[in-house]
């Protein structure tokens, strides 16, 4: 089944008070996610995913084009459509239990059902222990499975995930990518994980979208099969890791561009 249609999306955002001029950062893409994809949008910083990803949740609307759930226009958020931020997102007057809760705000549970579901997602994250502390106790790894539990309790089909782990060091990040993946395979959602590391993308994804420079465009895919060694030693992947580095586009934006100092 297609859970997601992206048909012929163009975002721009205006750049001058006077709306007279506009920067186009998504040109006319057109991409479709199916059930059970475990899908990693890939490409240089400043391409649009994470504009893409904000447009598949429903927080902004295409200048162009148009983005489908289950067939039907997305128009506002929706707790089908779950999403980890890249950045934390934890409310930090709140303990992590009811930081898990507050994703269940629009449930019709009762309290102690919500404690219940909330408790048994942090068990499953293994933050059980962490339900009552407050979030700046916690590591920047804690805090993002605080995210992830926050998901497990809405339960939505759709995971949307922006570089969910990419500020954790190297070994929490592989260790949280295979707890999603876990919960990917044991729970059979649909996942679009925004990523820069192409590594994280071979180990995880079942189709990789590599994307342009901006305005970003779908330049080439990939698909993964589930049966296909993920050893990253090993020749097929090798190979493949070449094949898309070869083909992704170098960063022109401003964050990485070098500052001239005789200015
Ligand atoms: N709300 C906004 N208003 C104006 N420009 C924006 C807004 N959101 C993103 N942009 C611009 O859109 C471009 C794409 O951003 P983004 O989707 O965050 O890229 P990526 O996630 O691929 O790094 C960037 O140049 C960014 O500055
Ligand atoms: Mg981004």
């Amino acid at each position: 089944m297609t859970l997601v249609q992206i048909r012929g999306v163009t975002k721009a955002y205006y750049t001058s008070r006077r709306k007279d001029r506009a920067r186009v950062v998504l040109d006319n893409v057109s991409l479709q996610f199916e059930d059970n994809e475990f899908i990693c949008l890939v490409g240089p910083s400043g391409c649009g995913k994470t504009t893409l990803l904000n447009l598949i949740a429903g927080f902004e609307s295409p200048t162009a084009g148009d983005v489908f759930y289950k067939g039907t226009k997305i128009t506002s958020p929706s707790p089908e459509r779950g999403v980890v931020f890249q950045e934390y997102s934890l409310l930090p007057w709140m303990n992590v239990l009811d930081n898990v809760k507050f994703a269940l705000c629009s449930s019709d549970l009762s309290d102690d059902e919500k404690d219940n579901v909330a408790l048994r997602a942090l068990t499953m994250v293994n933050l059980s222990d962490s339900a009552y502390q407050r979030p700046n106790l916690l590591s920047g790894g804690m805090k993002q499975r605080v995210a992830v539990a926050r998901l497990l309790a809405m339960d939505p089909d759709l995971w949307l995930m922006d570089e969910p782990f990419s500020s954790l060091d190297e070994q929490t990040r592989k260790k949280l990518d295979d707890d999603v993946l876990n919960i990917w395979r044991i729970k059979k959602k649909t996942i679009v994980f925004v990523t820069h590391n192409v590594d994280e993308a071979l180990h995880l994804a079942t189709r990789i979208v590599l994307f342009s420079q901006s305005p970003g465009q779908v330049i080439k895919e990939w698909n993964i099969p589930t049966t296909m060694s993920r050893d990253p030693t090993s020749s097929s992947m090798i190979a493949l890791k070449k094949e898309i580095t070869d083909a992704m586009p170098a960063c022109a934006c401003a964050d990485i561009c070098p500052i001239d100092i005789r200015m």
